[in-house]
């Protein structure tokens, strides 16, 4: 039997990605980390959440989590975002904050944002920006989601040496919206 502790198994770091030409300015953000207006906004309702980790594992509480993203119909309500075709949604709102826990949780009621042209020919896929800020370290990055038909054309996911980390699988929820989803995703950041 060996006494030589094992090595301690780091989890994975988030990878970055980039802020994107949509960070909101001027604008305030929601609190309390529902973007739906109580469910009225159009689309699919998600259900989000998940912990903030430092690579050992360990909470990362009291970090601040930004999350921003395009409506269900594929447009920010960002003066720069010109996908007219995309009607804005006044019930939706497309920026909100909030603290992580004790145990590092977060938790937001969002909707499944749409793709969007980026320019002429190029699609993003749907995706939703996280900015977490705790003492030590800031992360930029996006989640996206399973199935997306412009997943493997796009040139920020595949940026990431290990895109499947931001890559989520939102499921069915019960007694929830009608056809609300849920889905966790963690961000685990090099140290709190
Ligand atoms: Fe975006």
């Amino acid at each position: 039997m060996s006494d030589v502790a094992e090595p301690t198994k780091l989890l994975l770091r988030t990878p970055p990605q980039i802020l994107g030409p949509f960070y909101p300015f001027m604008m305030t953000p929601t609190e309390g980390g529902d973007l739906t207006s109580g469910g009225q906004a159009k689309g699919t309702v998600l259900y989000l959440s998940g912990r903030v980790l430092t690579e050992k594992g360990e909470p990362v509480a009291g970090a601040k989590v930004e999350i921003w993203q395009a409506n269900a119909a594929g447009r920010y309500p960002h003066p720069n975002d010109d996908n007219y075709a995309a009607p804005l949604d006044e019930k939706f709102q497309g920026f909100a904050v909030t603290t992580t826990d004790g145990q590092g949780g977060y938790a937001f009621k969002t909707v499944r944002p749409a793709a969007y042209p980026a320019a002429p020919g190029r699609w993003r896929p749907a995706h939703i920006h996280f900015q977490v800020t705790a003492k030590y370290e800031q992360l930029v990055t996006q989640m996206y989601f399973k199935g997306d038909q412009y997943n493997e054309s796009d040139a920020w996911l595949n940026s990431s040496s290990r895109k499947e980390l931001l890559i989520t699988d939102p499921a069915p929820v019960e007694g929830k919206e009608p056809g609300a989803q849920a889905v966790t995703f963690d961000v685990v950041l090099t140290r709190g």
